[in-house]
């Protein structure tokens, strides 16, 4: 007789304490790649995944690409829309964040349970090579800390390895290019200004929406683009 299965477990408080603890550790120490204080709430995370759920073909299996997977916050909420058959590729620069990944595969209730479709990858998401192809990408790089040349070299990485059809999903914080007209450095206010207008470009282009999620921690809106049917 087969055992009885044991119900999956939402992840506890002390998991959640222990990822915002490593995410703040390496935030100090590599602000510029990690790009934010904490990692993103749930409210964000399952919006930023919801093209799991809309599916122009329900049957068929998506490909799936997080870039910028830090401690998980987004990869187990894309994990919670998995239908069988999807796969997902965590690509991480950090070390630190890329072994967490690995452990939360085997450790955590929504990773694991498709844990056998899942890769992590540890390097820069442009260095995926060209011959990958997804139906969906989520995003949580911190464009805002990258120079409009960086910005440009990764969506158009994004947008040569998404099917037509595709979406791509991405986050930034509200009023950041505000705050730092400020407080921040001359410099570093224009080159956040031109990556800005990247970003711009590329919504402007692809664009299909725009929503505002409060419950995070800073404030944050996403953007949803579409590569079209036919380019
Ligand atoms: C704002 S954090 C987002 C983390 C997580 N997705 C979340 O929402 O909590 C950005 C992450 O992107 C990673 N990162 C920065 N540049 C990257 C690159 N070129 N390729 C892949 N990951 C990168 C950082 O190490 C960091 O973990």
């Amino acid at each position: 007789m087969a055992a009885p299965q044991k119900p999956l477990q939402p992840a506890g408080l002390d998991s959640h304490l222990r990822d915002a603890g490593l995410f703040i550790r390496q935030a100090i120490r590599t602000f510029r790649a990690t790009g934010a204080v904490a990692p993103s709430s749930p409210a964000l995370a399952h919006r930023l995944a919801r093209f799991l759920d809309e599916r122009d073909d329900p049957d068929a299996p998506l490909t799936v690409m997080e870039a910028g997977a830090g401690t998980g916050a987004v990869s187990r909420a894309i994990a919670s829309h998995m239908r069988p058959g999807d796969t997902l590729d965590l690509v991480e620069t950090n070390p630190e964040f890329t072994g967490h990944l690995a452990e939360l595969l085997v450790a955590d209730p929504e990773l694991s349970r498709v844990a056998d479709r899942v890769t992590v990858h540890q390097m820069p998401v442009t260095n995926m090579g060209p011959d990958r192809r997804y139906d969906v990408i989520v995003s949580g790089l911190p464009f805002a800390n990258f120079t409009a040349e960086e910005v440009r070299e990764i969506m158009e990485y994004y947008f040569s390895v998404l099917r037509p059809g595709g979406h791509l999903s991405f986050f930034g914080y509200l009023y950041t290019k505000e705050v730092k007209a400020v407080i921040a450095p001359r410099a570093d206010y224009l080159r956040q200004a031109r990556s800005s207008w990247v970003v711009e470009e590329w919504v402007n282009r692809y664009g299909i929406g725009t929503e505002p999620v409060l419950a995070n921690l800073p404030p944050a809106w996403i953007h949803h683009l579409r590569k079209p049917a036919e380019d």
